[in-house]
């Protein structure tokens, strides 16, 4: 999510490593800081705010050395300020650390420390690492980083510099990316390729458990236990533009394979296998205060609202509080009726946290004192600011306008909320909640075989239909909504006329619009309306159109009905959603490359609309 650059060699740092954090800032911008070793000290600069403010600082406060290393932040624990911007250091002020990635168990870390005498200055779970290298530090970097990679849990890629052995930086990682750059007489390392490849194009990528060291002359990557590892060295082909997308011809190509890890990250530290705990960050609801609630209100734009459709279904389900949700443009000027605050909960749902509409929302809901709670990507956003508590999507930066992983890890922040409020509710025992925890667990890997499963069947079936004028997506209940952002994909990106119907309200209209040959994807992986699905499918299917079923693994049924069939992987009726949008969003994307359209920019439209 974050960005990463290390320098050793004989060249100034500075320049190398700032460079490097620009290639970067795509990956997050809320925060930027570097670590220097200058003539026997380890000097630090850091600061919240995008890089020219960090640029801004080292000019008033110049640091020259050749040993270097820097993040671009994109927040995921604590706001982006000057303290919790990286390096975060030991308690001497000799250790530097800067982390991509979440450590899961920094709570109960940050505990025994504190109760040993270390004092802590930021709120972020990376602080606890250069503490504990402090800790079991006996002159040997490496191998106190060692013993510590065996303490915490989570995901992370990390760059150590201590200032008694300048020669060198050391970097660990466990799923987020790390690679080293090979040089003359200097080496590299990086969270990502753009950054260092102006200077090299020989890399070494790192696999989860490794740990590397790089200084001036070598690179030596090892294991968790300290044994050599013979890594090969990939040529980089790529141009600078390909790298940015990892390889992918787009962002949003690219932010679609990042799902699975996108959900991973959202679940991770909040839910544990064959616990029936969630923990969702700070915020608390109490079983009085669930119970007397009147309403809830879930108010956002575009895709977030289709999120925010799932979360009304599920939250219902889960707790009999009824749901509101509404397009945030509408709730904010129809007077939405609050008649004691005390009664009502608002939710709002906003990727970038800016959208004008759902801010104007939530200060129209502000005025009337209702708790708000926001599910947002971006932790220092507005809405993020003005809301009483804070769900946080950890999808990272989401370049492409048409959103991806941002609503899915909205998804799967409704499910985790909706599962909550029931079990608080009491209308969820631990065993329901226990075995609702361990399929959230399994949706990565089940949205990876997803995407290994469809990709090419999609790209075939997407390049079939991208001459076609109009395309229908139906479905009933949570497959209504997942059509509605079906049909939102394709024609934001693609231009085709798309267009989303509860497949039961088809008789009372759009019928009529269904001809020989028109598509229409049915979207049925919901078992409790089935059958009513399945009627629905017939209706259109008697008018001659080419249905394109959308079902789950092992339902043969769907196939008798359809001329072709997409199958995702089986999980919980209740999170279907998450796997189904995907083979949507693949579609939408290669219709739209088939049709050159421009698939990261679409015409007309933004990324995050600030103005009403
Ligand atoms: C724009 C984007 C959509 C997004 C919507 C809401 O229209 O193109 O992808 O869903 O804004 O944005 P938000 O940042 O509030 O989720």
């Amino acid at each position: 999510m974050c960005g990463i650059v290390g320098y050793v060699g004989k060249q100034s740092a500075v320049p190398i490593v700032m460079k490097g954090l620009a290639k970067l800032e795509y990956r997050g911008y809320d925060s930027a800081g570097m670590a220097v070793w200058q003539k026997g000290d380890l000097k630090i600069e850091k600061t919240a705010g995008r890089l020219d403010r960090l640029e801004d600082k080292l000019k008033q406060n110049p640091i020259n050395g050749t040993v270097g290393m820097g993040q671009t932040r994109w927040a995921t624990h604590g706001r982006p300020s000057d303290a919790n911007a990286h390096p975060h250091l030991d308690s001497e002020e000799k250790i530097a650390v800067i982390h991509n990635g979440i450590i899961e168990n920094y709570m109960e870390l940050k505990e025994m420390l504190q109760k040993e005498g270390h004092e802590f200055h930021s709120q972020t779970d990376t602080e606890v690492i250069p503490h504990l290298l402090e800790k079991y530090y006996e002159g040997d970097i490496e191998k106190a980083l060692r013993k510590v990679l065996h303490i915490i849990e989570g995901s992370y890629a990390l760059v150590v510099m201590h200032e008694d052995e300048p020669e060198k930086i050391v970097g660990a990682r466990k799923d987020s990316p790390l690679i080293a750059g090979l040089g003359k007489g200097e080496n590299f390392i990086a969270s990502d390729i753009p950054a260092i490849l102006e200077y090299t194009r020989e890399i070494i990528v790192l696999n989860h458990g490794e740990m590397v060291t790089i200084t001036e002359d070598d690179v030596t990557v090892t294991d968790l236990e300290g044994r050599r590892i013979e890594k090969d060295v990939y040529p980089v082909t790529w141009n600078a533009e390909a790298a940015e997308k990892s390889g992918y011809p787009h962002f949003m190509l690219k932010e679609i394979h990042e799902q699975p890890r996108a959900i991973k990250d959202t679940l991770a530290g909040r839910i544990e296998k064959g616990k029936t705990d969630i923990v969702l960050d700070e915020i608390e609801f109490s079983a009085d205060y669930l119970k007397k609630l009147k309403k809830i209100y879930i108010v956002a734009c575009g895709t977030a609202f289709h999120a925010a459709m799932v979360g009304k279904y599920l939250i219902e389900h889960f707790t009999r509080i009824p749901v509101e949700v509404d397009i945030a443009s509408e709730f904010r000027y129809r007077d939405p009726i609050v008649d004691d605050p005390e009664d009502y909960l608002m939710i709002v749902v906003s990727q970038s946290g800016e959208t004008a509409d759902t801010l104007g929302s939530l200060r129209e809901m502000n005025r009337k004192d209702v708790r708000i709670m926001a599910i947002t990507n971006v932790i220092g956003s507005s809405v993020a600011r003005e809301a009483d508590d804070v769900l946080l999507t950890r999808a990272g930066p989401e370049i492409a306008v048409a959103s991806t992983k941002a609503y899915t890890t909205q998804l799967v922040a409704f499910y985790m909320t909706a599962i909550k409020m029931g079990q608080i509710i009491g209308r969820l025992d631990n065993n329901e909640t226990r075995d609702l925890i361990d399929a959230l667990l399994d949706l990565p890997l089940l949205a990876q075989k997803v995407i290994d499963a469809n990709e090419n069947k999609i790209e075939k079936m997407a390049k079939r239909y991208s001459s076609k004028d109009d395309i229908f997506f139906i479905g009933r209940h949570l497959d209504y909504a997942l059509a509605l952002e079906g049909a939102l994909k394709l024609k934001e990106i693609s231009y085709i006329h798309a267009e989303a119907y509860a497949a039961g309200e088809l008789k009372h209209g759009t019928l009529a619009l269904i001809e020989k040959g028109v598509p229409v994807f049915a979207i049925a992986t919901q078992p409790d309306i089935y059958a009513k699905m399945i009627s629905n499918v017939q209706e259109v299917k008697a008018r001659e159109a080419t249905i394109i079923g959308l079902g789950t693994e092992g339902d043969q049924e769907i196939d008798k009905h359809s001329d072709e069939t997409i199958h995702i992987a089986k999980t919980q009726k209740y999170f279907t959603t998450v796997l189904a949008v995907i083979p949507l969003q693949l579609f939408s994307y290669y219709a739209a490359l088939e049709r050159d359209c421009d698939v990261d920019k679409p015409r007309n439209l933004a990324k995050s609309v600030t103005v009403e």
